[in-house]
């Protein structure tokens, strides 16, 4: 019998597609004879008691959540989101330099560095990608500090603005599609695959409505694995690898028949109905894998 902590905060419970996922994690886990236990904030001291941890609060570098994943991992517990991919996966321009020196295929991108902001830069960056282009601050999730730039003055506001951010940035090919893919990879295997749609009107998958608080995610059409294109999931497989051998969720772009990586995300979500509705083993594969 393993025990189990899920590292959870109170807002995973406030969408009843994430909290009836995190009750399939429970059956899961008690149908294969594990004990699972919901672990919030004020009972981190209580992670020496488990055996793994599973975490679904977001985890940033800067918030409890990595705290747990460090704990548990240096406690020898296993854990799906380990210290190392939270932090590589919180910096695009780490991530987007492992994918550079291990030819993994990404979207286009440069670095450009605070004192590089002047105009034979801008310019040298539009002729190679074109207009628009997209800026990137490494430290982004939820699309937040992703935005386009289609001019030198929109291009240096945008910049100027993410700099006080990160005295670097990425900068990429504007890359519209349709919708994102996104696979869901535990330890180097493909777990599930979904498209998520591009809200009409909008370019980001969950793009932000202006003004409003509320974050507008589009549809989430899944495929069973099994039929998914044999490239996608190796452009996927690839892109974990130079990341770590845990949980993610691959954004991969489909281009001219081509698969591009937008980004590798630990801590993928999970939402009932969703991710899981061609591959209903998921849950039952990351406790096991989680109670090994
Ligand atoms: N170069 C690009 N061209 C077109 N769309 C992009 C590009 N980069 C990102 N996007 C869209 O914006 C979304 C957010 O970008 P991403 O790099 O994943 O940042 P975040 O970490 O904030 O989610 C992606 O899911 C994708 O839909
Ligand atoms: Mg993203």
């Amino acid at each position: 019998m393993t025990k189990i902590a899920c590292f959870v905060e109170r807002y995973n419970f406030s969408d009843p597609r994430e909290e009836a996922a995190l009750q399939n994690f429970r059956c899961a886990a008690e149908k294969l004879g594990n004990e699972f236990q919901f672990l919030f904030r004020e009972n981190i001291a209580d992670i020496p008691k488990y055996n793994s941890v599973f975490i679904r609060a977001t985890t940033d570098p800067l918030f409890t959540a990595y705290i747990v994943s460090k704990t548990a991992w240096e406690l020898g517990l296993k854990v799906v989101d380990d210290p190392e991919s939270i932090t590589i996966c919180a910096n695009k321009i780490h991530q987007y330099a492992l994918f550079e020196k291990f030819d993994v295929p990404h979207i286009p991108t440069v670095f450009l560095n605070k004192d590089e902001l002047h105009h034979r830069e801008i310019s040298r960056i539009f002729r190679e990608f074109g207009k628009p282009v997209v800026i990137k601050a490494p430290y982004t999730s939820f699309s937040r500090y992703v935005e386009k730039a289609a001019c030198e003055t929109s291009f240096r506001e945008v910049a100027k603005r993410f700099f006080k951010k990160s005295d670097v940035l990425a900068v990429q090919k504007f890359t519209p599609t349709e919708f994102d893919w996104r696979v869901g990879v535990l330890g180097n295997e493909v777990l599930y695959v979904c498209k998520y749609m591009i809200p009409r009107g909008k370019w980001k998958h969950g793009a932000k409505l202006r003004g409003k608080p509320t974050v507008i995610w589009g549809r989430t059409v899944a495929l069973k694995k099994e039929d998914a294109p044999r490239g996608l999931k190796d452009v996927a497989l690839k892109a974990c690898s130079v990341v770590g051998k845990g949980l993610y969720g691959v954004d991969i772009k489909e281009v001219n028949g081509d698969y591009v990586v937008v980004e590798v995300n630990d801590n993928p979500s999970i939402y009932a109905g969703y991710e899981d509705s061609r591959d209903k083993d998921i849950y039952t594969k990351i406790i096991r894998y989680l109670s090994e």
